[in-house]
């Protein structure tokens, strides 16, 4: 027997991908409903060789059905997730609406799957921010080994990142470019994403900091260590897909960057990809579609005493939100729901 499972934003960047994963992980799914705004109603998406007609979310009954994986954004999120939660039906959310609730899991599972067991307070389940994601897959090995104090992290984040808009945005504005009759002013972006990078992403904080950059700070603590310190500088490049970060980290005790190579090629979820020559790391071209998390360019910092470097890839659409989803789904199934 396996679940009932429905996706929500079933037509955006992210739930599509959802369709694909849990097609290709072969999720042990009975019947799967796809559901989007009324202005999609009717839109086909495909589940592997099956193709589902999109249904209203405003009028969706979650009666019924074990499992939702949200991806629409805080506001729709904010209306309907409780709704099927309170249908009995376990919310898995890709919005930052749940992740910093003390009484809703934040879960990476290759990094705090006991956390599952959090999820009966509210039946909801979040996921964390893309950049988080595949930060923490590196960052959770290393931590266990030597005790991480300091991150320092600078993203190179692509546009997907701000789902479809953003992506068209690229598109039209490259185009433009070559083409200066058609005009594409920034819509989704602060300023000219095309052959251009932009220092900002999500609202500014008080401090200085955008709301990224802060996501990246409290849920790296919430899901590996509150004693983390971490410092972020998120930017948006015009890469369609695939989130790239430059990390640097200082631990307790001295590991050796060959240690760290080992260990790192031995964790769930990366793969080391480091050859030190031209070509010998890993891209954000060549990590789309991809479930791993990248890791390459790792070097002792000698500026300081317990220092590494690293070069991490990942594709934000997968490990950054739809993988990471269908990855909750799996630990739900197996370790609380037991049907699959
Ligand atoms: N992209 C990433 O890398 C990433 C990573 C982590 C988390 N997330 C989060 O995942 C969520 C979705 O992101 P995305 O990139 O997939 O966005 P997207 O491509 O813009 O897709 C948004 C989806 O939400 C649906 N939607 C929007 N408002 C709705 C409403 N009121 N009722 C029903 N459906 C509604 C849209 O349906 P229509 O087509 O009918 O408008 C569409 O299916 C966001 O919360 C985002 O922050 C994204």
């Amino acid at each position: 027997m396996g679940y009932r499972v429905v996706v929500v934003g079933a037509t955006g960047n992210v739930g599509r991908e959802m369709l694909n994963i849990l097609a290709e992980r072969q999720f042990p799914v009975d019947e799967l409903a796809a559901l989007a705004s009324r202005r999609s109603l009717g839109t086909e998406v495909s589940f592997g060789d099956k193709t589902l007609t999109t249904q209203d979310l405003a009028t969706f009954d979650f009666t019924g059905w074990d499992m939702a994986l949200f991806a629409v954004g805080s506001s729709a999120t904010k209306d309907y997730a409780p709704k099927a939660a309170a249908a009995g039906c376990v919310v898995i959310d890709n919005s930052s609406l749940y992740r910093y609730d003390p009484d809703i899991p934040l879960i990476v599972p290759e990094c705090n799957p006991q956390a599952i067991h959090g999820y009966a307070k509210k039946n909801i389940i979040a996921n964390p921010n893309c950049s988080t994601a595949q930060m923490v897959v590196a960052l959770k090995p290393l931590h266990d080994r030597a005790k991480i104090k300091r991150v320092v992290v600078s993203t190179y984040q692509s546009v997907s990142g701000a789902g479809k808009d953003g992506m068209d945005e690229l598109w039209d504005q490259t185009k433009a470019v070559y083409n200066p009759t058609s005009e594409h002013p920034p819509k989704t972006f602060q300023k000219q994403i095309a052959f251009n990078v932009i220092p900002h992403i999500d609202v500014f904080m008080e401090d200085g900091s955008t709301k990224e950059e802060w996501k990246m700070v409290a849920e790296t603590k919430k899901i590996v260590d509150p004693a983390i310190k971490v410092t972020a500088t998120c930017v948006r490049v015009p890469v369609f897909v695939g989130h790239s970060e430059s990390v640097n980290i200082e631990f307790e005790d001295f590991l050796d960057e060959d240690e760290a190579r080992d260990i790192l090629r031995e964790a769930p979820g990366v793969m080391v990809i480091d050859k030190r020559e031209a070509g010998g790391y890993v891209t954000p071209v060549e990590c789309v579609g991809d479930f791993a998390t990248f890791i390459s360019r790792i070097r002792q910092d000698s500026t300081i005493e317990n220092g590494l470097n690293l070069w991490c890839v990942s594709d934000n659409l997968r490990k950054g939100a739809a993988l990471n989803a269908v990855q909750i789904a799996e630990l739900l199934g197996r370790e609380v729901l037991k049907k699959g």
